[in-house]
């Protein structure tokens, strides 16, 4: 894996440089981070998305907001300002507020303020990359097995949303046992969900397993159920935005769907997750998970690359009086998880499982 491609680095003025995502697959453009206002309206307008990247944004969206305050010379309401627009930049992922309160934990222990946010904010950057690599590395093992089951036919996966490098920092979660796969010789065919209505899987997931060589196809969010009852899956690999202690797990919308049709098919349902997107606080995903719910206007339009012209263009796709919810998350119990693949191994969906890998959390 190479790490010159990483969704969130340094410039050499020592600001903040992202993908902006929302351009993709069409544009590569970055975006330079030189406020915390700059970071909490990309991850507010999803610039940058996905569980672990948003965490990272915002601990440096922390940094950006201490550089500012001394620059500046502000005071500390001002850096309080900050954490609080922050953590009221997305609701579910568990990995913003993770990433803010090892922030302030860092701030409130230091007495060089800029020093420590740069230092913390690159390291839970860094870490990122290592507990990816390391879920590759204990989901391997799954999809090699599949592999030999099959006498070292395709593997076929389906995932939805994005969960790759794109929505991490490097690896990604549930890429980084298929790339792991991939470069170990290992078959591998991904069913991408398009995922409406942000279109995460088209846009994002179709975009880096192409610039990884691994074999895909894309599918409507109808399709999976589909093929799964034609024998044309292997196991399902999705990430997720916040693991409650019992194992129920919240996740792009049409997540728990999937998850339904792959119990009725006898398909192994996996979720791949840095420790960090666990909430051990709460229990019951259903009751305790906050889902965001977004603008109407990503329901009601589409956008992509006009036909005609290649220029980007957004269509109206319903009346024009019709409204639409937008729930962007779903809850997926416990019961309907094969497994958590994290970077201290491979658990059942529940206290047990977790508390086993995760002694710290008892
Ligand atoms: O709305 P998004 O694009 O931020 O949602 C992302 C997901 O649902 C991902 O599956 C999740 O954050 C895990 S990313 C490793």
């Amino acid at each position: 894996m190479s790490n010159k491609f990483r969704t969130i680095w340094l410039t050499e003025d020592k600001y903040v440089e992202v993908i902006d995502q929302r351009r993709l697959p069409h544009n590569v453009v970055n975006v330079k981070l030189t406020s915390y206002k700059d970071a909490e309206l990309a991850i507010k307008n999803m610039t940058v998305r996905g569980a672990p990247l948003i965490g990272a944004t915002a601990a440096y969206g922390i940094y950006l907001a201490v550089r500012e305050m001394i620059e500046k010379q502000l005071d500390g309401n001002f850096l309080d300002e900050a954490f609080e627009a922050l953590r009221n930049s997305r609701p579910t992922a568990i990995n913003l507020f993770w990433a803010l309160d090892r922030m302030k934990k860092a701030l409130d222990l230091s007495e060089d303020f800029l020093q420590t946010a740069w230092i913390e904010a690159g390291k839970i950057v860094e870490e990122d990359v290592e507990t990816c690599r390391m879920i590759g590395v204990h989901g391997l093992p799954i999809i090699e097995a599949i592999s030999k089951r099959k006498k070292g036919e395709v593997v076929n996966i389906l995932t939805h949303c994005n969960a790759g490098m794109l929505g991490c920092i490097e690896w990604g979660t549930i890429t980084s046992p298929i790339y792991q796969a991939h470069q170990k010789g290992i078959k591998v065919h991904v069913w991408v969900d398009e995922t409406r209505p942000r279109n995460q899987g088209s846009n994002l997931t179709a975009y880096e397993l192409t610039r990884h060589g691994i074999d895909h196809s894309l599918i409507v969010d109808n399709t999976g159920g589909h093929l799964m009852q034609h024998g044309m899956v292997d196991m399902v690999i999705v990430g997720t935005d916040r693991t409650t202690r019992n194992g129920d797990v919240a996740n792009k919308i049409g997540t728990y769907l999937k998850a339904l049709a792959a119990k009725d098919n006898n398909i192994p349902f996996y979720v791949a997750l840095p420790s960090t997107t666990l909430d051990m606080r709460i229990r019951d995903g259903l009751k305790e998970i906050p889902i965001e719910e977004r603008d109407q206007d990503e329901v009601r339009y589409f956008e992509g690359k006009r036909f005609s012209d290649g220029e980007i263009d957004r269509v109206l796709i319903c009346p024009e009086t019709t409204k639409a919810r937008n729930y962007g998350f779903d809850v997926t119990p416990a019961r309907l998880v094969t497994a958590l693949i994290t970077e201290r191994g491979v658990c059942e969906a529940n206290e047990e499982g977790i508390t086993n890998l995760f002694p710290e959390y008892k």
